[in-house]
């Protein structure tokens, strides 16, 4: 009989947004005219902006065409967008060549499909609070996961500690779900750490977009060093709202290297056996997203998120209360008043306004007594939850 991958019974269940959903939807059939407020989802709520629209558009109309019509598509990305998004980068100083790109599904699906690069006796460092999905996609491999516990003391940005012994190195920045984000120095001592004990980080960039600060690190590849150690992985889900829309792109080194083995040949070699590339018409859609006209309008859109942010956190100020994030990020990440446990104060933000956010717990043990805030709602939505939050915590 064929075995099965025992590991998936290694998984614990995760009950975070089912939580959630069983508890907002027990509220509603009690109070069927009750409004609810919901900044928990880190979903977006802004349309795709017309740049990326048009571009798919003519997409669409061009595999109509005999002329423009497209076939499969190179397994690693069409070679315009890999040109394209490393010029992205380029514009911010850090060369990358276009065969250091690969265009992805999105970057869930490439934290998933990467660790075929690594085999299972090598473990995995998690920061938490984390995206659960590093921890479960380790897991499921038979990974052994280190969870280093990050706290309000270090601002949840933790350093490298010369005790661990990390193969795989998850970092996350902007965080979800603390929001907060690695300044050059925290980052680089990751850096020097991956480098002197040969291990690789994987650089989860899929908040980029949202720093506003002109010193923090967009990308890992701004930090010496890095191109012997990283891994990046981005996403235009949160940049410009392609969540439904599917498309990512990953950064492979071409100095990367492990056990005389070339990474970014590795990789080449896994997308061109388990792939058939990305779908023309996204690809041509995602292109669009760089384009002069499609930065002003993704940026214009991220303002958006921004101003939500803003309002959060004047309220939060207000009401004295600590929190990370949400000036470089779309989370607001804070103290539950009073001591309260992450699941009491989401009950109790349930029962007494209406708001519902993340309880922190649900992103690793570290993480209870806090609570997330996702700033991708509507602004009329936020205002009204701000001002809430706001009367029932005591703020002026
Ligand atoms: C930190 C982080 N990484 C990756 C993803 C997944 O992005 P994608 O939609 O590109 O799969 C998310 C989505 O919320 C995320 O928060």
């Amino acid at each position: 009989m064929i075995k099965l991958n025992t590991h998936y019974a290694d998984l614990k269940e995760s009950y975070l947004f089912y939580n959630i959903a069983q508890k907002t939807k027990a509220y509603l059939e009690e109070n069927p005219d009750q409004h609810l407020y919901r900044m928990g989802i880190g979903d977006v709520s802004l349309p795709l902006c017309g740049a990326v629209i048009e571009a798919l558009r003519e997409a669409v109309e061009d595999q109509g065409k005999k002329e423009s019509f497209h076939g499969y598509m190179p397994e690693c990305g069409a070679p315009v967008l890999r040109q394209t998004v490393a010029e992205y980068y380029g514009k911010r100083g850090v060369t990358i060549s276009d065969q250091e790109v690969f265009v992805s599904s999105g970057a869930s699906d490439e934290l998933g499909d990467i660790l075929d690069l690594f085999c299972p006796e090598s473990n995995a460092l998690v920061i938490e609070p984390a995206y659960p999905a590093y921890v479960d996609a380790n897991i499921m491999e038979g990974r052994k996961i280190i969870h280093l516990a990050s706290s309000k003391e270090n601002g949840f940005l933790p350093e490298p500690d010369e005790n661990l012994k990390a193969d795989l190195i998850y970092l996350c920045s902007p965080n979800n779900p603390t929001g907060a984000v690695f300044s050059r120095e925290q980052l680089q001592k990751w850096v020097d750490y991956a480098n002197q004990k040969g291990a690789i980080i994987l650089f989860d960039a899929a908040y980029e977009a949202f720093i506003e600060e002109p010193d923090l690190p967009h990308s890992i590849f701004e930090l010496d060093g890095a191109r012997t150690c990283a891994i990046e992985i981005c996403s235009l889900s949160k940049t410009a709202g392609f969540t439904g829309t599917r498309l990512g792109y990953t950064i492979i080194p071409k100095e990367l290297e492990r056990g005389g083995l070339n990474i970014n040949s590795m990789w080449v070699r896994n997308r061109t056996t388990k792939t058939n590339g990305v779908s023309y018409i996204l690809q041509k859609g995602g292109a669009a997203v760089f384009t002069p006209r499609g930065q002003q309008e993704v940026r214009a859109n991220i303002q958006v998120y921004k101003k939500n942010a803003a309002v959060l956190m004047e309220a939060l100020d207000q009401c004295g209360i600590w929190y990370c994030g949400g000036k470089n990020a779309p989370y607001i990440w804070m103290q539950c008043p009073k001591g309260m446990g992450s699941w009491e104060f989401f009950d109790y933000l349930l029962r007494e306004i209406q708001v519902v956010g993340t309880p922190g717990e649900g992103f690793g043990a570290c993480g209870e007594g806090y609570f997330r805030f996702s700033t991708f709602g509507s602004p009329e939505d936020t205002k009204e939850a701000a001002r809430r939050l706001c009367t029932l915590l005591g703020g002026k």
